[in-house]
């Protein structure tokens, strides 16, 4: 695809003309996206939790692109992606709960947290200069083969301008990015729509940093009991996920949440049945799971967002979420969304 549009570009950031969008399941696909990343460019491809936005994790120059396009603070660290758990115990120290928790959940959608090794390969900015480094092995099938064939970690946040809502299919990337990065790989729809769980192992503990799909009682199951999520990440004297502190998930829109009542001039977003009231005087609903299922509910959030956001509605309102299960990751986006930015 061919599209010249630029304006998106901020200061002093060389836009390319065009982005390219790749059916992922084309002939070419993996080796020609694989060739972009090796030569320093930026591919947007498909995971199983959101789209990512791959650069070269070992590249310098890739990594201050990425941090630009993104228009993100260089104090947010990135994500390293590897093909398989062997290249992640390669750049992190792991001691045995996260090597525990690696061979429980990888490939998949867990995000580990680690001590650097001594000779890791992922640049400092890409860690934010931490000592620590965020590493993932996901289990899309398009996402594994195309490391496979870069055969270098590659650093992939949410491919969405930062602090806007993340991307579950390719269409939301070229909005946020079109005509900023060189290729799109499109997946279709992605399966889970809510990002990984960062799950920090640092000695002093295992401490859920950010929820997602694998949950709190999951990884007890894998090692115990474990502190509650979020527990240190809302601490803002000693944050242990930088991104977290930075306002997310964002529409532009203002957002309410939990409500009960909507006006006449607001997108709705409903959470199982009996919404009817509410349904009749809305501008228009987009139901994320008629049945009351957490699961579909979570792969429509970011989607439903975002087509409120582009629509007529001067705001957005969301019908509760239960606290629990998925819902507590559903939640925690909704809340990010909706507080002051
Ligand atoms: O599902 C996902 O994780 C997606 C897909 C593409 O894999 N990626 C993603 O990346 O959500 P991003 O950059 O949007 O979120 C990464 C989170 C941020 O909150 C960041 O602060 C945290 O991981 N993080 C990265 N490195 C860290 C580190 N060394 N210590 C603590 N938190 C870290
Ligand atoms: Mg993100």
């Amino acid at each position: 695809m061919t599209d010249t549009r630029d304006d998106d570009a901020g200061p002093g950031l060389k836009a390319t003309a065009t982005t390219q969008l790749m059916n992922a399941t084309a002939p070419c696909a993996i080796v020609d996206a694989a060739e972009i990343l090796r030569s320093g460019g930026l591919v947007a491809f498909p995971t199983e939790t959101v789209y990512g936005l791959g650069a070269d994790a070992t590249n310098h120059d890739a990594i201050a692109r990425l941090y630009a396009v993104k228009g993100r603070p260089a104090h947010n660290p990135l994500i390293a992606h590897v093909a398989e758990p062997k290249a992640a115990f390669a750049l992190g120290i792991f001691d045995e709960r996260a090597r525990k928790l690696a061979d429980a959940f990888w490939p998949g959608p867990l995000t580990l947290v680690v001590p650097s090794q001594p000779d890791c390969m992922i640049v400092a900015e890409a860690r934010a200069g931490l000592d620590t480094v965020a590493l993932r092995c996901p289990s899309h099938d398009t996402a594994r083969r195309l490391l496979d064939t870069v055969g270098r970690p590659v650093a992939a946040p949410s491919a969405n301008r930062s602090g806007y809502v993340s991307p579950t299919r390719a269409e939301h990337v070229l909005d946020d990015l079109n005509g900023t990065i060189d290729m799109v790989l499109d997946g279709g729809q992605v399966r889970i729509g809510l990002e990984s769980t960062v799950v920090a192992c640092l000695g002093d503990g295992v401490r859920v940093l950010r929820p997602g799909f694998i949950l709190p009682k999951a990884i007890d199951a894998i090692l115990g009991k474990i502190l509650p999520a979020s527990a240190d990440a809302t601490d803002t004297t000693h944050p242990l996920a930088p991104g977290q502190l930075d306002s997310h998930y964002a529409p532009h829109k203002p957002l309410r949440l939990n409500v009960s009542d909507v006006s006449g001039d607001e997108a709705l977003l409903t959470f199982g049945q009996g919404h009817d009231d509410l349904t009749a005087n809305a501008l228009l609903t987009l139901p994320l799971s008629s049945t009351g299922n957490l699961v579909e509910a979570a792969s429509r959030l970011f989607d439903a967002l975002r087509r409120a956001d582009q629509s007529e509605a001067r705001s957005i309102s969301v019908t509760p979420i239960p606290d629990h299960g998925l819902g507590l990751a559903m939640n925690e986006r909704l809340r990010r969304a909706a507080a002051e930015h």
